[in-house]
């Protein structure tokens, strides 16, 4: 796949295959996070890669799924993420530590997808029950997780206002994204474009 096809491929894949990922592909996309823009350069992120089916087990237990899907929703034994790379932030290290997380955890999640590896980043996690889990010691705070598996489900875009997602009868997600002539404006705020000196 080339970059663009990457980029607009990517959807949140939250059902997957059980096809172990190996350390060493986990370690590679955290180096591709590590490679990404830092505000002041004041690089605050630390990750903690979880491979091992049993501590698996136990982070699963800790994230919250697919709000927008009711009754509440969450993968199926067999269908869970077979990896996770949790994402961790040295407090008072840097005030641009959210914008950084984000531009790793997109790294991560597009170098993953080039290798059809699907992911979901969580943020809806118990953050307590996560520290315990892993040891995590104070003066870190555990930002969010990225959960990684090959796809075990399908999901599409559909132009729309509407921001809650869904799945269809076929069990493919459906994800409302704004269009892309109501969020550009050209050259000057409110104009759409065919007029840029007015
Ligand atoms: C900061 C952040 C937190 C998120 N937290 C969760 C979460 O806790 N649980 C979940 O199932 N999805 C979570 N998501 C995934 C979003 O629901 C998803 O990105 C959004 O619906 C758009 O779908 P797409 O990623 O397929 O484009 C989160 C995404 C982001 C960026």
């Amino acid at each position: 796949m080339d970059l663009e096809r990457v980029i607009k491929t990517r959807r949140s894949i939250r059902r997957f295959k059980q096809i172990p990922l190996s350390m060493d592909f986990l370690v590679n996309l955290v180096d591709a996070g590590r490679l990404a823009p830092s505000g002041a350069n004041l690089q605050p992120i630390e990750y903690v890669i979880v491979n091992d089916k049993r501590i698996c087990e136990k982070i699963f237990s800790a994230l919250r799924w697919a709000g927008y899907i009711k009754p509440e929703w969450r993968p199926a034994e067999g269908e869970r993420p077979v990896a996770y790379i949790v994402i961790l932030v040295q407090e008072g290290r840097s005030p641009f530590s959210d914008v950084d997380v984000g531009l790793s955890a997109e790294n991560i999640m597009l170098l993953a997808w080039s290798h059809g590896v699907g992911s979901c980043m969580l943020g809806n996690i118990d953050r307590e029950m996560i520290r315990e889990i892993l040891g995590v010691p104070d003066g870190y705070r555990i930002h969010s997780v990225i959960a990684l598996g090959f796809p075990a489900e399908k999901s599409v875009v559909e132009e729309s206002d509407a921001v809650e997602y869904w799945r269809d009868e076929d069990g493919v997600m459906h994800v409302p994204k704004r269009r892309i002539k109501d969020i550009v404006h050209i050259n000057r705020f409110g104009c759409r474009g065919g007029d840029s000196n007015s």
